[in-house]
């Protein structure tokens, strides 16, 4: 088999948003757990605040060159942790993702890793913080099943929602690149990887 074998194709697309259900075995969910632990271990969750003051409700990190940070000073990517620390290196399960669905010619920057606990959401918005959009945004979900909202390229209009559960992934690019999207809620109790529930969302960005 050639390192990096074709994967079969999304078995949903939502307006652009190529959905991978049941990408990821329970195995391979369980390495990227225990590789994602050791992210957290260097690189520990903080809760980042947006520029309305306001907490947002995931607690977050990051792999890779760059990481992704939210605080009175506004939303970007840097190279230390909040904390002063570099950040770790992505794990070579994740890139094994990023091989096969995102694009394998270019190296991520960053792999955003959001924490969802029960309560926790994500308000509808665009990932526009990158240089160049015709680099998808390859997303992981791991956990506890979300309900992911997605828009349109400007602000209103029609939205529709989908459940990501755990070892889906989905690719975010093309003309979906831009559109709005969110989480708006997590079925708790829904999976048992992780052992407190909850949900762990990746994602992988070429910011440069
Ligand atoms: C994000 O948009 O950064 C996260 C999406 C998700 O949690 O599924
Ligand atoms: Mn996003």
């Amino acid at each position: 088999m050639s390192q990096h074998s074709t994967p079969n194709p999304p078995s949903l697309n939502l307006r652009g948003f190529e959905i991978f259900e049941g990408f990821l075995d329970v195995k391979k969910q369980q390495n990227l757990l225990e590789d994602l632990r050791v992210v957290v271990g260097k690189a520990p969750l903080f809760t980042p605040t947006m520029s309305t003051g306001r907490q947002m409700s995931v607690r977050m990190t990051s792999a890779g060159r760059l990481g992704w940070v939210s605080d009175n000073n506004g939303h970007r990517y840097q190279d230390r942790h909040p904390r002063g620390m570099g950040w770790p290196d992505i794990p070579k399960s994740i890139m094994e993702i990023w091989n096969a669905v995102g694009a394998p010619e270019r190296t991520p920057d960053c792999c955003l890793v959001n924490f969802y606990d029960e309560a926790a959401r994500m308000g509808l918005h665009q990932d526009k913080d990158e240089a160049d959009f015709s680099w998808p945004v390859v997303s992981v979900s791991l956990g506890d099943e979300a309900l992911f909202r997605v828009g349109n390229q400007e602000r209103g209009g029609k939205t529709e929602s989908i459940w990501l559960r755990s070892g889906d992934v989905v690719v975010m690019g093309g003309e979906a690149r831009l559109k709005f999207h969110g989480v708006d809620r997590i079925n708790s109790g829904t999976s048992t990887l992780l052992p407190k529930g909850g949900r762990i969302n990746l994602t992988l960005r070429v910011v440069t």
